[in-house]
């Protein structure tokens, strides 16, 4: 398994970080399987599989439903837990009490904050608990209505200025990696540059230390609108439809289940039972 330091090793070898999201116990396995090295129970559960608009309804206590689904998936890989909408805001002791909770009961090796601002205190307390924190900057899916909306970010020289010093508190605070969502390439590539940790994008080019991407978009799992910045390698969805018509096709039209799937009752006790 990867651990923080192994992580940095990694960025300053250039040897490229595959992250992936999953949220229950056969999406992690299967991306532990295929050799994932950071898997992110991201809160966007809330809309690929609680179907939310939004990941601002998600709870602590459904991170932690999850998270600890996927722990029992992918044993043996970085796991890293979304702390949701509001749970790390307000006073310390919220904050301590909200992450000391997920990071005991999911077992992840890691937790993720949106924002900086005041959540650099966040990452710096947490931190110094033990806590190994992952920052994330750009779009923030959890501010999306204070943001008006999923857009792009960091696009002015002054919006871009304010991501850079945001990203190097980050790292002052403590946090051991970041992710940065929906950003101009240039910019991201060069925060890359500027941090020590790594630095894993979303929307964010190529010349960031790694990727991530939503899984049911990664293997076009589900029915909803995918982002620009998504490559999809899979038509998972479509797949499993087409399975699931034809098992109502089979079934009532009696073709399932076929002869090799029913238990057979002895003919004496047939016999027994009917006179
Ligand atoms: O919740 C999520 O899936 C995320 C990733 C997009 C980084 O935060
Ligand atoms: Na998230």
């Amino acid at each position: 398994m990867k651990n923080t330091a192994s992580l940095i090793k990694m960025k300053t070898q250039n040897e490229k970080i595959a992250m992936l999201t999953a949220y229950d116990y056969p999406s992690a396995k299967l991306a532990e399987e295929a050799g994932v090295d950071v898997i992110l129970v991201g809160d966007s559960l809330g809309m690929v599989v609680l179907g939310y608009d939004s990941t601002v309804k998600v709870t602590v206590d459904d991170m932690i439903h999850h998270g600890k689904a996927a722990r029992r998936g992918a044993p043996d890989t970085f796991l890293v837990v979304d702390m949701p909408f509001a749970s790390f805001h307000g006073s310390a002791e919220r904050i301590l009490d909200n992450a000391v909770r997920m990071f005991q009961e999911t077992g992840a090796e890691a937790l993720k904050v949106e924002g900086a601002d005041d959540v650099v205190n966040a990452i710096e307390l947490l931190t110094r608990t033990g806590i190994p924190i992952v920052a994330h900057l750009g779009l923030l899916p959890q501010s999306a209505g204070v943001l008006g909306g999923y857009k792009v970010q960091g696009k002015t020289a002054d919006a871009a200025q304010k991501l850079i010093d945001d990203a190097l508190a980050c790292e002052v605070a403590g946090a051991c990696m970041l992710v940065l969502e929906c950003i101009p390439y240039q910019l991201a590539e060069k925060v890359t540059a500027a941090l020590t940790i790594p630095v894993i994008g979303i929307g964010a080019g190529s010349e960031t230390d790694g990727q991530v991407l939503v899984y049911h978009d990664t293997l076009k799992y589900g029915s909803h609108h995918l982002p620009k910045f998504v490559r999809s390698y899979a038509e998972t969805g479509e797949s499993m439809k087409n399975g699931l018509i034809q098992y109502v096709n089979e079934v009532k039209s009696g073709v399932f289940p076929a002869e090799e799937h029913r238990f057979t009752m002895k003919e004496e006790e047939l016999k027994q039972l009917y006179g």
